[in-house]
């Protein structure tokens, strides 16, 4: 992955300066504020229908809990069947951000997905807990089938700090993306660090600190996470004579 590198300055959103992205915002707000805290299938349908008007898309019995924060509407994408339960915050004030949530994937309650100018994008029917938080800039690229255990976290950057005479919150940012291939299990609680590829079929145990890329069909486990095991062993070749 190369590296991106931002100024602080990258990550603050601008004012609305077109009367169509304004628009959407004002309407975001009412309608959120109307219809956000009405109750059982009533409510969803209202949101489903209602929401349509300012969000990048709202897919086919896409399911809209109450309570949502939703920022930069317009960069959230939600495909068919996809479901968004109670609470769940999603960020993308920072022009260039986008959220996909894939067909049939899950964000649990409470979930914060703040994209800060990348692409965070989770893939068709994977499941992820209650309070995870993921954080860009940097791309978070999610594959298809996973679970992402509660109260774990992605954030694909890190901030500049060599230079002690600054402030760290001034010296900017450098972000390389996370991605986590298809049919992965992420345990509770587990941190994972920019630049960090978890390959396809593997699994992160509870309370892990990712801070390097992980081999297909991996178990890992610890702080640092160490590969410990895995879950299929390598085609054997075998010699004819
Ligand atoms: C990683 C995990 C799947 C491994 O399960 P397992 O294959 O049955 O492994 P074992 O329990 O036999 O443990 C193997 C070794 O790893 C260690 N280990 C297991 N999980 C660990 C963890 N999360 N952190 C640190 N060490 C761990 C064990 O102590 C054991 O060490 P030892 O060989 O020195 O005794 C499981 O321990 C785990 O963390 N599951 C996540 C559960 C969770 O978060 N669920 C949320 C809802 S989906």
């Amino acid at each position: 992955m190369t590296p991106k590198i931002l100024s602080s300055d990258a990550l603050k959103a601008p004012k609305h300066n077109s009367s169509d992205v304004a628009w959407k915002h004002k309407a975001s707000q009412l309608l959120t504020a109307a219809f956000g805290a009405i109750p059982l299938s009533l409510g969803r349908k209202i949101r489903r229908w209602s929401y349509r008007s300012f969000m990048g898309q709202i897919g086919k019995d896409v399911f809209l809990g109450t309570g949502l924060d939703l920022m930069g509407t317009d960069r959230i994408f939600l495909k068919d069947n996809s479901m968004v339960l109670n609470g769940v915050r999603l960020n993308c004030r920072v022009p260039n951000s986008r959220i996909v949530l894939g067909p049939y994937a899950t964000l649990e309650r409470d979930i914060c997905l703040v994209s800060f100018g990348g692409c965070i994008e989770i893939g068709e029917k994977t499941g992820i807990g209650p309070f995870v938080c993921m954080g860009g800039p940097g791309d978070i690229t999610i594959g298809k089938n996973c679970l992402i255990a509660s109260h774990s976290s992605l954030y694909a950057n890190n901030h500049i700090y060599s230079d002690p005479s600054i402030p760290i919150i001034e010296q900017g940012y450098i972000c390389k993306g996370i991605v986590i291939e298809d049919d992965c299990w992420i345990g509770s609680g587990v941190r994972i660090l920019d630049g960090v590829t978890i390959g396809h079929g593997s699994i992160v145990g509870a309370g892990a600190v990712v801070t390097k890329s992980i081999p297909p069909y991996s178990i890992a486990v610890g702080v640092p996470a160490k590969v410990v095991s895995q879950r299929k062993q390598e085609p054997q070749v075998s010699v004819v004579s």
